[in-house]
């Protein structure tokens, strides 16, 4: 199959080109689209072998469930049903925008899609061109990111392009995305609501709107005989190929520790590289320093993080060390990513 790959970002939206991606959905084909988080791998959330096709393309086992894309607010009462009064008000919020709600499913909605379960995730995205292309595809678009299982999400349709060549007709480009890390994921079937995957909205800002909310025990450590609650975050995810660890301290024993370590495996014959900040950038040696972002804004960090990890891989460095960051807002989700490419292995010094 040949990939069409077709450029159109928020201020330039080519109707035509968009009814074309859209009957493709509707005829059972896959589009990989571009959101505010990271590119979607879309296929219509209503026909269960589109579902099969994109876990096939992703090669991704089919009990982890898809998020299914809406365009307009009153599209929820479709797929979902009891939504709560708490779904309304993060809408009012947040929508549209990086969240994704858990929410009970209705009988429209193919169990291919949630992956067996009762419930289904849903989000309406802030970027303007997945809107568009959502609306044209007949409103309901299932929608993974766009990479290989196992490998970072695409935050670059070069990257789509990367892992989904020959397997779907049409890419469509906007530029690079403006969040890079994927939606946080809030649960609101619970009593309480949970979030299962942290992201550009943070707890804070959902305790601000909802009262109390909680987080899944499992979002930043490993817990053995834990399951998570979002099926998808108990695979190792966005592993590069070489070994990964975080180095966690104050900044000058951090700089100290990991150049002597690349030290020590260059030693050794391994090609090595750093993940850090353009604070500190200046002051590793490495095969490869690499500035993720600023500290002065981590957006900047979380913007930058996927790239950089598959950079490591196109680079084929092999002993990896990154700097490690604070929790609090969007450092919660760049080190949720960071721990699960680590392998949650970290230095604490
Ligand atoms: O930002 C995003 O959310 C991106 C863009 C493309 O919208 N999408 C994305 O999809 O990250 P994906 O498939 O890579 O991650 C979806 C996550 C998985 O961890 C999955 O297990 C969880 O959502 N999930 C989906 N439906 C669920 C459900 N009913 N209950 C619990 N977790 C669910
Ligand atoms: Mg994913």
């Amino acid at each position: 199959m040949d990939t069409n790959v077709v450029f159109m970002d928020e201020t330039h939206i080519e109707s035509e080109e968009l009814s074309r991606a859209g009957a493709l959905i509707k005829q059972g084909e896959l589009v990989a689209f571009p959101t505010e988080t990271v590119y979607g791998l879309g296929g219509d959330a209503l026909q269960e072998d589109s579902a099969r096709k994109i876990y096939a393309a992703k090669g991704r086992p089919s009990d982890n469930p898809l998020i299914i894309h809406i365009a307009k607010w009153e599209d929820i009462y479709y797929i979902c049903r009891d939504v709560p009064k708490a779904a309304e008000k993060l809408a009012d919020a947040f929508w549209p925008g990086p969240l994704t709600m858990i929410l009970k499913k209705s009988d429209v909605v193919p169990f291919a899609t949630t992956g067996g379960l009762d419930t289904v995730a849903v989000r309406l995205p802030g970027h303007a061109v997945a809107r568009a292309f959502i609306e044209a595809a007949g409103g309901y678009v299932a929608a993974p990111s766009a990479n290989v299982s196992g490998r970072p999400s695409p935050t670059l349709a070069k990257y789509v392009l990367e892992d989904m060549k020959g397997k779907i007709p049409l890419i469509i480009d906007g530029g690079e995305v403006g969040i890079g890390v994927e939606s946080t994921i809030v649960d609101l079937t619970e009593e309480t609501p949970v979030i299962l995957r942290p992201g550009y909205i943070t707890r804070e800002m959902l305790e601000n709107v909802l009262g109390e909310v909680t987080e899944d025990a499992t979002m930043m450590e490993s817990l053995k005989d834990v399951a998570p609650k979002a099926p998808g975050m108990k695979y190792r995810h966005y592993a590069p190929k070489g070994s990964l660890t975080i180095v966690a301290g104050d900044t000058e024993a951090v700089i100290k520790y990991i150049n002597e370590a690349c030290r020590e495996a260059a030693g050794q014959g391994k090609r090595t590289g750093v993940l850090c900040t353009s604070e500190t950038g200046s002051r590793y040696e490495a095969d490869s320093v690499k500035c993720v972002g600023s500290r002065a804004d981590e957006s900047t960090v979380a913007q930058g993080l996927y790239k950089v990890l598959r950079e490591c891989d196109e680079e084929e460095l092999e002993v990896l060390f990154a700097e490690s960051f604070d929790t609090e807002g969007i450092g919660q989700a760049i080190m949720n990513r960071l721990l699960k490419a680590a392998g949650h292995q970290v230095t604490q010094l």
